[in-house]
């Protein structure tokens, strides 16, 4: 419900090329009791001073110079063609004119000369049926802010916990976290390079860190051990894939597939010479051969237990070497076209 108060404190706004006519309706709404009442008799002007005032009532003159009545309600409805436009038209015109009025957007008419009853009236049933669409807009922006909110929380909320999980796989391995932080850049930089949508991209970004979560589920033992590996042991590390997509297989979010796809396919070769299914060529989904290169090229460009850092330069190389071996060669393609962005991202260290 809309208060009596808000009722004759709303904005009206009346637009009438002739002086004396809009004085006279100016007096009946203030006897009537309205306090907020702007008035123009230059139409050009009307646009201008809706868009500054906002007025709960416009009442509107029809024959103007300049500017005509049905002219201004067609610039007002292209300013915004959803908003409810509270215009109440003064003519003493015939019912042909009105006719048409009421198809341009007029919601009443108030007739010359003009009786007071029915100024009052008809004034302030547009006023509260403007308060009323302005409440239930008003409304509805909170609400739909709301629910972006609460949509916006809930994507933070699962990013944060696929990087901490993919974090917390990579802290049994020794490593820092900075890996699977660096190696998803480098896949989002391939995708964008092409022709992923944005979105794809990101999901990319998303669900990349957790290639490797599967090593959580490695024997210590073997995953820690500081000599070389056994064939065995080696056997052993490879199952991280197997495991990784097991551990995210089952769900219907497209990030815990993409995830589990990633996890599956990181360590397959172009040449079928990969591991755990041999898959060759594009066998191998396209986002496990970008991950492929992301995650070779951050292993040998940084420190680890067992070897130093290689340079920028040295690790393009061997990325380039390993084209149409171990990677795909028109990844290795892209990869060479963004070597600044790879580089600005190795540099970061
Ligand atoms: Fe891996
Ligand atoms: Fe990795």
């Amino acid at each position: 419900m809309i208060s009596e108060e808000k009722i004759f404190a709303a904005k009206i706004l009346a637009i009438d090329d002739n002086i004396l006519n809009i004085q006279i309706l100016k007096k009946i709404l203030i006897n009537a009791g309205f306090i907020n009442i702007t008035i123009i008799t230059d139409p050009t002007q009307a646009i201008d001073r809706y868009k500054e005032l906002k007025p709960d009532l416009i009442l509107l003159d029809l024959n103007m110079p300049k500017l005509d009545g049905f002219a201004v309600m067609l610039q007002l409805s292209l300013l915004d063609p959803d908003d409810y436009l509270p215009i109440s038209i003064v003519t003493a015109e015939e019912e042909s004119v009105r006719f048409k009025a009421l198809q341009s957007g007029a919601k009443d008419f108030l007739h010359k000369p003009y009786e007071h009853l029915d100024v009052l009236l008809k004034s302030r049933n547009i006023i509260e049926v403007r308060l009323l669409y302005n409440q239930i807009k008003n409304h509805n922006t909170s609400l739909e802010q709301q629910v972006n909110d609460r949509i916006k929380e809930i994507r933070d909320t699962r990013l944060d916990v696929i990087q901490r999980l993919a974090v917390a796989a990579e802290l049994r391995d020794k490593g820092t976290g900075m890996h699977v932080y660096r190696m998803s850049r480098y896949c989002q930089i391939i995708a964008r390079a092409i022709g992923f949508t944005r979105e794809q991209s990101e999901l990319l970004l998303t669900t990349s860190p957790l290639h490797d979560v599967g090593k959580i589920a490695i024997p210590d033992s073997i995953l820690l051990k500081p000599s070389s590996l056994e064939p065995y042991e080696f056997e052993i590390i490879k199952t991280h894939t197997t495991l990784g997509a097991k551990m995210l297989s089952g769900s219907d979010s497209v990030f815990l597939k993409m995830a589990e796809t990633i996890a599956l396919s990181h360590h397959e070769r172009w040449d079928g010479r990969g591991y755990p299914n041999g898959k060759k060529e594009e066998e191998i989904p396209l986002v496990g051969r970008i991950c492929a290169i992301a995650d070779v090229f951050d292993a040998l460009s940084s420190n680890r237990p067992y070897k130093k850092a290689w340079t920028f330069d040295e690790t393009t190389a061997e990325i380039k070497r390993l084209k149409g071996t171990h990677f795909d060669p028109k990844l290795v393609e892209a990869f060479g076209d963004m070597l600044k962005d790879f580089k600005a991202i190795h540099d970061e260290k």
